[in-house]
């Protein structure tokens, strides 16, 4: 048996999961979130490559710019924190578009919507969830996928996050990028994230950006980072180790089984019906 309990380590806020870490009262103050016009919000599922693309923005050349912990974590003295930020903060959150705070959809900030394949990323969750003493424990694979199905995990189901996003695919100032996409061909991702935030860079500088944000870099910084008492742990996790793990595409065909795999389609299908995304993950 797992030690941890199945749900001593989350909460429901407006029908939703969120771990203890997001703590109710901020949750409720979201609203009172007071945005600036040149704010960046990184946003996206969990697991779905976040700390990629910040690392990705936090290296491009005099961008000025502070990566701020998630708007959605902490206690209420969070959000005035945030407040004491000089440069251009980027943001991170996993919230749905209907969680987002009023203010940053009055201003029009720019937003990048992070988006991958549900079969890994349920893949990679189920890893984080086993991982990570803050989440509740999972037994086997099979009973994370029917939860995940379920949308009984942290931040919902998968379906709803990326369909709430969707709707709002064609605003002008919301960016979707594809961690599929940025493995393919990672300088044409940064170069669509720096012309979206009107950056110029070099050939030169994209390639290194790229080298400083591989799979590779990221993953050995962080287990030195991990070792130094003296380094601020990143701002997105506080075990960098848990969110380095094999950075692949298609490793959920390592997980699931046929059956698990037609039940996966079937919903997909169903939940996914309407929507230009679902082509882009067709196996
Ligand atoms: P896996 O568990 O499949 O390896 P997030 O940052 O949103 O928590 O997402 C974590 C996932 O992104 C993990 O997936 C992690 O390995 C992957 N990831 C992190 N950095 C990456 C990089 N530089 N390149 C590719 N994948 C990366």
């Amino acid at each position: 048996m797992s030690s941890r309990n199945q749900s001593s380590s989350l909460h429901k806020f407006k029908e939703i999961l969120f771990s203890t870490m997001s703590s109710e009262e901020l949750l409720n103050s979201l609203d009172s979130f007071s945005a600036r016009e040149d704010d960046v919000f990184l946003v996206s599922y969990p697991k779905s490559g976040t700390h990629w693309f910040a690392k990705v923005i936090e290296n491009i050349p005099n961008a000025d710019i502070t990566l701020t912990s998630p708007i959605e974590l902490g206690d209420i003295s969070k959000l005035e924190e945030l407040k004491t930020y000089c440069k251009r903060r980027i943001i991170p959150t996993h919230l749905n578009y209907n969680m987002l705070p009023m203010d940053i959809k009055q201003k029009q900030c720019k937003i990048i919507y992070i988006i991958r394949n549900p079969k890994d990323t349920a893949v990679s969750l189920f890893h984080y969830y086993r991982d990570n003493p803050n989440l509740p424990g999972v037994e086997t694979w099979a009973a994370f996928l029917e939860l995940f199905l379920r949308g009984n995990v942290v931040y919902g189901s998968w379906f709803d996050h990326v369909l709430s996003w969707e709707s709002h695919k064609n605003d002008k100032n919301i960016l979707f990028i594809f961690y599929e996409e940025m493995k393919k061909d990672s300088s044409k991702s940064i170069k669509k994230i720096t012309s979206f935030l009107d950056i110029n860079v070099s050939d030169n500088e994209i390639n290194q950006i790229a080298w400083k944000s591989s799979f590779r870099e990221m993953k050995n910084n962080a287990a030195k980072e991990n070792c130094d008492p003296n380094k601020t742990i990143c701002v997105l996790t506080s075990n960098k180790n848990l969110v380095f793990r094999k950075g692949a595409v298609g490793d959920w065909i390592n997980y699931f089984t046929s059956e698990q795999k037609r039940v996966f389609d079937e919903l997909f299908t169903e939940k996914m019906k309407h929507s230009e995304l679902a082509r882009h993950f067709e196996d």
